[in-house]
């Protein structure tokens, strides 16, 4: 069993790696979900939280976190997720309850409470986790790793060098990839292979309760999509909880990785050194292929085992 905690900006892709987290918890103890700026103000992504949550009956706890970056304005991406952060689908108003720590407390809380070691899956800008390893170091030796959405090698989506969530907090990046903790980065290199098709989300819209509400929140990501050029969906964060559950399905390389916090063309750039002779200390395990077809048929499948499930019965699987 790993013990996780999910820091995400929900965000379709979001949701779908939380869902999709939420159907497996016989291999992933969620710890707890916090929110951070990021696809939306802080406040639009927590209440799509909630909504979520609250659409599932579940009972983990849930800490809103940082604003914006450490030291820049925050850039949405309502142009990919919409006004609310989270189109496509009009939940019903719940009370889902929030903890009145901010995440980064209530971060460095659930890991110094954890017996064993803590995996955090990273899905939005780095900044909580970025100040959660700067103001308490404690916590550093009890992460046993960071998995995260963010970055890619070879080009960018948010500008053409840099990806959405290391642009807008570039600063945090480069925090978290210097932290010496044990990396695997889910960049664009892999999670634009990561796609579903308009067929596959079209198939979840005839089945049970949560499938409906993910394909329908999977339409608009997919008709939001074709003005960036893509034909299939990249299930971005989705990688992240694919490669907790099934390492097996990625292929990676061991890469040494900067961050660019330079203003202009390079902000929030990734890049390696991947000379045969590079000397310096490979920090990442940066992804590079998937198997798409297992990638979508656990999302699909976890989908409908969360159909079966009434109340909380799908805690214990
Ligand atoms: C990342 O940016 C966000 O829009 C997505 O949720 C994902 O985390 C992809 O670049
Ligand atoms: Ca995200």
């Amino acid at each position: 069993m790993k013990h996780i905690l999910i820091d995400c900006d929900p965000g379709h892709d979001d949701a779908m790696a939380i869902l999709t987290a939420y159907a497996n918890q016989d291999k992933l103890n969620i710890l707890g979900i916090t929110t951070v700026g990021g696809n939306q103000t802080l406040s639009k992504v927590t209440k799509n939280a909630q909504n979520l949550l609250g659409f599932l009956n579940a009972k983990i706890p849930l800490a809103s976190g940082q604003e914006g970056p450490l030291i820049r304005k925050l850039q949405a991406a309502p142009e990919a997720h919409g006004e609310g952060g989270l189109d496509g689908y009009s939940f019903e108003e719940k009370e889902y309850p929030l903890t009145s720590r901010n995440a980064v407390t209530f971060l460095r809380d659930r890991i110094l409470q954890c017996e064993e070691q803590v995996t955090i899956a990273a899905m939005g800008p780095l900044t909580n986790i970025a100040l959660l390893l700067k103001v308490f170091p404690k916590v550093h030796s009890k992460i046993e790793r960071i998995v995260l959405m963010g970055g890619g090698l070879s080009h960018g989506n948010c500008t053409e060098l840099a990806e959405f969530n290391i642009y807008v907090d570039p600063e945090a990046a480069k925090i978290v990839f210097q932290s010496g903790i044990p990396l695997v980065m889910a960049g664009l290199d892999v999670t634009e292979k990561a796609v579903i098709t308009e067929v596959e989300i079209e198939s979840l819209r005839n089945k049970g309760r949560v499938s409906r509400m993910a394909g329908d929140l999977m339409k608009f990501y997919y008709e939001s999509g074709k003005q960036f050029g893509f034909t299939d969906s990249p299930m971005h964060d989705l990688c992240v909880i694919a490669y907790l559950l099934e390492p097996e399905i990625f292929q990676g390389t061991y890469w040494h990785v900067e961050v660019s916090t330079e203003n202009g063309k390079t902000r929030g750039l990734t890049y390696a050194d991947c000379r045969l002779s590079g000397s310096q200390e490979k920090n990442v395990f940066v992804l590079e292929e998937v198997n798409r077809q297992r990638f979508v048929q656990l999302f699909l499948q976890s989908m409908e085992y969360l159909d079966t499930c009434h109340e909380n019965t799908c805690v214990n699987k």
